[in-house]
């Protein structure tokens, strides 16, 4: 495994599990097959309705909670400081822990100000809830802004894959000691049908999708968090770590986001530029 080191030493395994649309008894199996075969990096959230069934995975499994890298994300509702403390403590039930490494605000949300839903996550660090506070969805300008009420930020998880530029957003994520976590880093399966991507993988004995991976957790701050409901994709994704990009086939990938595609842009999303 990679880690990305933080400043207070505190090292996240780069390579991560996603667990968006899978959900119950799908999801205890899935959660504790990523598990078995390595993965210490689980990627929940309130919405999907399955911090539950993360939870009921991670304590069946093998492996001690200490050793788990886990994550979730406050919805858009409640990102009132009452709300972020409720939520967070029920989040900490189901997910039956008393802990976790890495709280999120899933998108940013101009009805709660930002120094109150940011004032609550620190509050829940000093009372040990959480370990660390991050964000999801935030373009430069909101992580510039949020930087300055609250600078131990330490994350923010951005759709990232090779079709869409995020130079932008890695170059802040630089400046202020942060890692950004690639969600949707297959472009949701879209990378095996590329075959530029495909030729790159056969160099290596390696598919489109490791290829895609292995390139994401090649980047100083870039942490991805793939999906898988089928075990031979999780097992897949993992299996990137014996091969390293040869500079050339690096260059093709960075040079690919010319075709920007953005997947995942909600109404409530902003404005990303
Ligand atoms: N913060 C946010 O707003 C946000 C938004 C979107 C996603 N996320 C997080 O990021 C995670 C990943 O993103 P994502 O689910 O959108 O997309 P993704 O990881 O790019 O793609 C998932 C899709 O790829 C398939 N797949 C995975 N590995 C494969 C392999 N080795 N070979 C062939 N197909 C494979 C999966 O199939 P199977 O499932 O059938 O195996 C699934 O259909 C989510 O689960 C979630 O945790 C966060």
């Amino acid at each position: 495994m990679l880690y990305w080191t933080a400043q207070n030493e505190t090292k996240v395994p780069k390579l991560g599990f996603g667990t968006w649309l899978i959900k119950g008894p799908q999801c205890i199996k899935a959660v504790r097959t990523a598990l078995e075969i390595g993965y210490r990096h689980i990627d929940t959230a309130q919405i999907y309705g399955n911090e539950a069934e993360v939870g009921e995975a991670i304590s069946a499994s093998d492996v001690d909670r200490e050793k788990i890298f886990l994550v979730t994300k406050v919805w858009r509702d409640s990102l009132s400081s009452e709300n972020i403390l409720s939520s967070t403590e029920e989040s900490l039930k189901k997910l039956k822990t008393d802990y976790v490494d890495l709280l999120l605000i899933h998108w940013p949300d101009p009805r709660f100000p930002l120094q109150e839903t940011l004032s609550a996550m620190q509050s829940l660090v000093k009372r040990q809830k959480i370990k660390m506070i991050g964000v999801s969805n935030f373009p430069v300008e909101l992580i510039e802004i949020s930087k300055k009420i609250a600078p131990e930020l330490i994350c923010n998880q951005v759709e990232y894959h090779p079709f869409l530029d995020q130079r932008a957003i890695l170059k802040a994520m630089g400046t202020h000691n942060m890692f950004m976590t690639a969600y949707s880093p297959l472009a949701r399966n879209r990378v095996f049908k590329n075959k530029t991507l495909q030729k790159i993988g056969e160099k290596y004995s390696k598919t489109a999708g490791q290829v895609v991976l292995r390139w994401l957790i090649e980047q100083k701050n870039v942490v991805a968090i793939p999906k898988a409901a089928k075990q031979k994709h999780a097992q897949s994704n993992f299996d990137i770590f014996d091969f390293k990009l040869k500079e050339p086939d690096r260059l093709i990938l960075g040079s690919m986001h010319s075709q920007n595609q953005r997947l995942v842009d909600p109404e409530w999303a902003p404005d990303w530029d």
